[in-house]
């Protein structure tokens, strides 16, 4: 893929775009300038992949769930459009529907659809364009419904709208970014959403499942060069945001499978000995030098269930494809 394709996003597109791109670098500009200062700054560089979804960042990632390698969407969608009769039982009248990570929101709409009897929905996400988009396309779908967004990180203390105090909570967790987590982080959030969703909680989670590692790292290596430009797009953000001096042309996307922690790793590779500014501080890479950008673990299902218990999550129900690809599990918080 052509890197100048998707490139640079312009901070004065429409006057709607600009006021979206400002929101974001409100929300995580400093944080990632901070985020970016510290993991060039260690011996063995890395950058958070919470970073890569500004609004060009999610605009790609919509690209890789359309990938013909890309299985993890499409198959979800598929377990969780076979089991719409269920899903709509895990929602009492006037529950809230809260979403961590809800990007598009675009599988969001089988349980809404399952659900007529929602109080509200909460999609939480830290790319507010993406929220944003889908605010707009869920409010013309589901008129009746209230939708309250809120942009932050789901890892952090966050304000629930006062509206659904006291309302039964419905969590839902699609697209195995749990995946992305290391299992510390994982049973973390887990366990925090479990304060979040209550005693009578319930969550709904997508985990993608271990399988042949020719296809896991064809899903992260894609022909047409999306998840590399999804991936370089973490290095352009900064260049937009806090005028770096990367050369996109000097960095290689990899993945690699780590068969000891069953997980895709992503990187960018520096391809030649450089020097690379950011806010005055300079960074030098040598060639062949990584920064380490994702992990996307694979779990096996029994695995699974033991990472939600230590977060006190009960197991209720596990749901896969016929090739088993992925597992969309049903957790209650008692
Ligand atoms: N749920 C969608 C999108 C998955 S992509 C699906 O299943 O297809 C991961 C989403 O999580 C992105 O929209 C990204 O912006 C969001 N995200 C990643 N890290 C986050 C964090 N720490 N806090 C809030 N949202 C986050
Ligand atoms: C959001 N997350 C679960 C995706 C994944 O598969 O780990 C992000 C992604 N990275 C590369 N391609 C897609």
């Amino acid at each position: 893929m052509n890197l100048d394709d998707e490139s640079p996003m312009c901070l004065a597109d429409t006057s709607s775009g600009e006021a979206r791109e400002t929101h974001a670098l409100d929300v995580a500009g400093g944080e990632f300038a901070a985020a970016l200062i510290a993991g060039l700054s260690a011996r063995s560089k890395s950058i958070p992949c919470r970073f890569f979804y500004d609004a060009q960042g999610s605009r790609l990632f919509e690209r890789i769930t359309d990938l013909p390698e890309y299985y993890p969407t499409r198959t979800e969608t598929g377990i969780l459009r076979g089991h719409a009769d269920d899903l709509a039982t895990l929602a009492p009248p006037r529950s809230v529907l809260i979403e961590f990570g809800s990007g598009s929101s675009t599988k969001t709409e089988i349980l809404l659809e399952a659900m007529p009897q929602l109080h509200a929905y909460v999609p939480i996400d830290i790319s507010a364009s993406a929220l944003e988009e889908a605010e707009e396309r869920i409010a013309k779908c589901f008129p009746a419904l209230r939708v309250m967004p809120i942009v932050g990180d789901f890892s952090k203390p966050l304000q629930l709208p006062a509206d659904i105090a006291g309302k039964r909570r419905l969590g839902f967790f699609p697209g195995s970014t749990i995946g992305n987590l290391t299992e510390r982080e994982a049973v973390g959030l887990l366990s925090s959403m479990r304060s979040i969703l209550g005693a009578e909680g319930v969550l709904v989670v997508g985990a993608d499942l271990k399988k042949d590692v020719r296809r896991l790292l064809a899903a992260y290596d894609d022909a047409e060069g999306v998840t590399a430009a999804f991936n370089l797009n973490l290095l352009q953000r900064a260049n937009r945001e806090l005028g770096a001096d990367f050369d996109l042309y000097a960095f290689d996307h990899r993945a690699t499978y780590d068969m000891r922690h069953g997980r895709i790793d992503m990187h960018l590779v520096s391809r030649v000995a450089q020097v690379v500014t950011v806010l005055g501080h300079r960074f030098r890479f040598r060639a062949g030098e990584h920064i380490h950008t994702e992990h996307s673990h694979k779990y096996d299902i029994d695995g699974f269930g033991d990472l939600v218990r230590r977060a006190g999550w009960h197991p209720q129900a596990c749901w896969t494809d016929a090739e088993r690809l992925f597992s969309v599990h049903v957790l209650s918080a008692r």
